[in-house]
């Protein structure tokens, strides 16, 4: 009997071409596992792609709500935005994708899970990370990374092997869920060019955006969104109804220079649209409701948290430890964001919570406030004293000279 390989699949080429050279080159059963992010992959599709390879069987799990409710609700709590911009979609979705791939494996009693990734990038450490801390005793295949065959290589082993190939002229590398889409390769490598249009399949152009401004109001309980325009929501349906209305706005789009993991700049762009509102609802909710010192703290908090996720170290306690942190503050975290989307751009128009620190009372430049202004000149002299001192001291040593 043949040992047993899970490889996680999604249809495209690279990871065909893997079912073939695992088959020959190991000479193993392949188990092929692909999972529903909420992309809207053809579920049905793919698995029959896996079986007319010679899979010995397929799975398919659809892990939208879980990704969701398990990896994207900490990631708005966390305001989490890798280097400022990147809302991380693919980076949530590799632990989840490892960790069921762990599960099939102990399932299906196999030696080693595969996946397509390439020695560059980050997602092979998500992967690799997850698995081995979950299953020590699991090999990861990553035969990408040691095969050497470049794309022209793999289209030629592809036809030979009567794989059928996909999309032959699309020189991009596209992985995409409910939380975004992350769009790399091809023409957009050179950094200095602004891609083409045709990358972009869940935003309409801020050119091409209506000419007038939409609003939507966020709802938020214990730091998560559970209402869109007061109607409560399921969050699938939630992200999927905001992706379409931000999308239609040209709101959600990055395109920047990152600092992957393994040391290289690389050139990203991303798709993003209800990533980008709730996350910039959250924060504006936040200030309103967060003191002063627990907004300071938590944002380096939510920077560490971020981190751990981008650099693929979900599974590591401090990522939950950040998080008991996180929650704690997320408790008061309720209450109404009406965002303004327009042309590309989103920002709050307005903000009310039951949790609200803001006092109109002491903020009013009217004279009638409970504010004593006679207490701020005291408290100036204090506040300033430090910083006069060292000034002066810095005058008298200049003189003495
Ligand atoms: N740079 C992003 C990240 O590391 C996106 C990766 C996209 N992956 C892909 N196979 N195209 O999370």
């Amino acid at each position: 009997m043949k040992d047993t390989v899970i490889l996680a699949y999604s249809g495209g080429l690279d990871t065909s071409v893997l079912i073939k050279w695992l088959q020959e080159e190991n000479d193993v059963d392949v188990v092929t596992f692909t999972m529903e992010l909420g992309q809207n992959s053809d579920l049905e599709k793919v698995s029959e792609k896996a079986q007319a390879l010679g899979v010995k069987k397929h799975y398919s799990v659809d892990g939208t709500k879980e990704f969701i409710t398990k990896y994207v609700f900490p990631a708005i709590k966390a305001n989490a935005l890798y280097e400022g911009k990147y809302p991380m979609a693919t980076a949530l979705g590799r632990p989840l994708i490892a960790k069921k791939l762990v599960e099939i494996a102990k399932k299906e009693n196999a030696i080693a899970v595969a996946h397509g990734c390439t020695g560059k990038g980050n997602d092979q450490v998500r992967f690799d990370v997850t698995v081995k801390a979950l299953a020590p005793d699991l090999k990861v295949m990553a035969p990408v990374r040691e095969w050497g065959m470049c794309r022209e290589a793999e289209i030629k082993y592809a036809k030979e092997k009567g794989i059928a190939i996909p999309h032959l002229a699309d020189p991009y590398s596209i992985d995409q869920n409910i939380w975004g889409r992350s769009i790399e390769c091809g023409p957009l490598e050179n950094a200095d060019q602004e891609p083409l249009e045709e990358i972009y399949t869940l935003t309409t152009s801020p050119e091409n955006a209506p000419d007038k401004p939409e609003y939507v109001t966020i709802s938020f309980e214990a730091g998560v969104p559970v209402a869109l325009n007061g109607k409560k929501m399921d969050p699938v349906k939630l992200i999927e109804q905001l992706n379409e209305i931000a999308g239609k706005h040209g709101v959600g789009r990055v395109d920047h220079i990152e600092d992957r993991l393994v040391g290289i700049k690389s050139r990203e762009i991303y798709e993003s649209p209800a990533a980008e509102v709730l996350i910039e609802a959250h924060k504006d909710l936040e200030k309103m409701i967060l003191t002063r010192h627990e907004l300071e703290f938590k944002k380096m908090v939510d920077e560490k948290w971020t981190w751990m996720v981008y650099t693929g170290l979900w599974i590591d306690p401090l990522r939950e430890a950040l998080e008991v942190f996180v929650d704690k503050t997320q408790e008061r975290v309720c209450g109404d964001v009406k965002m303004k989307l327009y042309k590309g751009r989103c920002w709050s128009a307005g903000r009310s919570s039951p949790m609200s620190l803001y006092d109109k009372n002491l903020a009013t430049y009217e004279v009638e406030t409970s504010f004593n202004q006679a207490y701020a000149e005291g408290f100036i002299e204090l506040w300033g004293l430090p910083t006069k001192v060292a000034n002066v001291l810095k005058e008298k040593v200049k003189k003495e000279k």
